[in-house]
């Protein structure tokens, strides 16, 4: 099947999910597109010269008014964080430009996935902007954190990462919230698991939270793991898998929330993240994560001031 991808921000992120997006054979072509144009168009050369060793696609550098005819269009455009810095405090620059894009994709028929940070306030500002259904406008959320919590808990283990089972919901940030109480290894709650103490969650649920602080310390930015988590999103959607993913949208109702967009586990086809999946959560996990949801409609309004 012909399917087309376009990029909008070519730096770390944005190449990483090209990479990715071409290993995974999700697309036949790949568009990509940055305010840099001589950047985008030495990295689709590159990308490009890497075709015997991916499954057939064809990579371009195109304007950035070319990426409305995609199946879908990764926002990927803006600036990271520094150190130090939390994830809100980039919003009102990076808001900017998502209101902007949001306005001219007002009758795109595909798509799009933000991961631009802070993801869930612009996933909000984007889908508000653009006036498309919440589940064509999906933001990677806490899939990243997903990723992480299930590596990590599968190092202590000693079990492969796609044997664990468990979440990560609510803030792509500092008031996300790990949901220990249905992790599952293997099938058997991981709380059952021969070994495992409750006094590893803490430690394990602050790695998680402080990952990209400590990688942006060191590098400057992170985008290999959020290169392969978009792409694994991207294919889910485009291939109709129907995989449950954390995902994040504008919530409608579930467990109460409604107005923000945060991550909830999810149902990704075709049309989208189409099914949110009420999870089951301890009455801690219930707080945080209608704190998490008041952190981040506060960080909407602050928006307005
Ligand atoms: N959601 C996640 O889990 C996650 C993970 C990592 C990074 N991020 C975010 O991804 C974003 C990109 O990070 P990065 O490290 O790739 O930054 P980067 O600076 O390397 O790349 C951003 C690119 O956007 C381009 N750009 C800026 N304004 C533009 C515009 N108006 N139109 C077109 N292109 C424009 C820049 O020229 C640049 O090439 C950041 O907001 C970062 O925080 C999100």
């Amino acid at each position: 099947m012909q399917l087309t991808i376009g990029i909008l921000g070519a730096g770390w992120v944005g190449t990483s999910v090209a990479i990715s997006v071409l290993h995974a054979g999700v697309a036949s072509e790949l568009l990509l597109a940055d305010a840099r144009a001589e950047v985008a168009e030495g990295e689709a050369m590159d990308l490009s010269h890497g075709a015997a060793f991916y499954p057939t696609a064809t990579v371009r550098a195109v304007p950035v008014d070319e990426l409305g005819g995609a199946d879908a269009l990764v926002i990927a455009a803006g600036r990271g964080g520094k150190p130090g810095e939390s994830r809100l405090e980039l919003l009102r620059d990076n808001a900017k430009l998502l209101r902007e894009v949001g306005g001219q994709l007002r009758a795109f028929q595909g798509l799009v996935v933000v991961v631009t940070n802070p993801v869930d306030v612009l996933t909000y500002v984007l889908a508000e902007s653009s006036g498309l259904p919440p589940e064509r406008v999906i933001g990677t959320g806490t899939m990243l954190d997903t990723a992480r919590l299930r590596q990590a808990i599968g190092r202590e283990l000693n079990v492969a990462p796609q044997s664990v089972h468990a979440h990560v919901v609510g803030e792509h940030g500092d008031s996300e919230v790990v949901l220990w109480s249905s992790a599952q290894v293997g099938g058997l709650p991981l709380r059952r698991w021969p070994g495992w103490h409750r006094d590893r969650e803490q430690p394990i649920a602050e790695e998680v939270r402080h990952a990209a602080y400590e990688i942006i310390k060191r590098k400057g930015a992170t985008n290999h793991a959020i290169g392969l988590v978009t792409a694994a999103l991207l294919r889910a959607s485009l291939r109709g898998e129907r995989r449950v993913q954390t995902v994040s949208r504008v919530q409608n109702g579930t467990l109460g929330i409604r107005d923000v967009a945060l991550s909830l586990p999810t149902v990704v086809d075709a049309g989208g993240a189409v099914d949110v999946v009420t999870p089951e959560l301890s009455d801690d996990e219930r707080t945080g994560l209608e704190q998490s949801a008041d952190v981040l409609r506060k960080a909407l309004r602050s928006l307005d001031d």
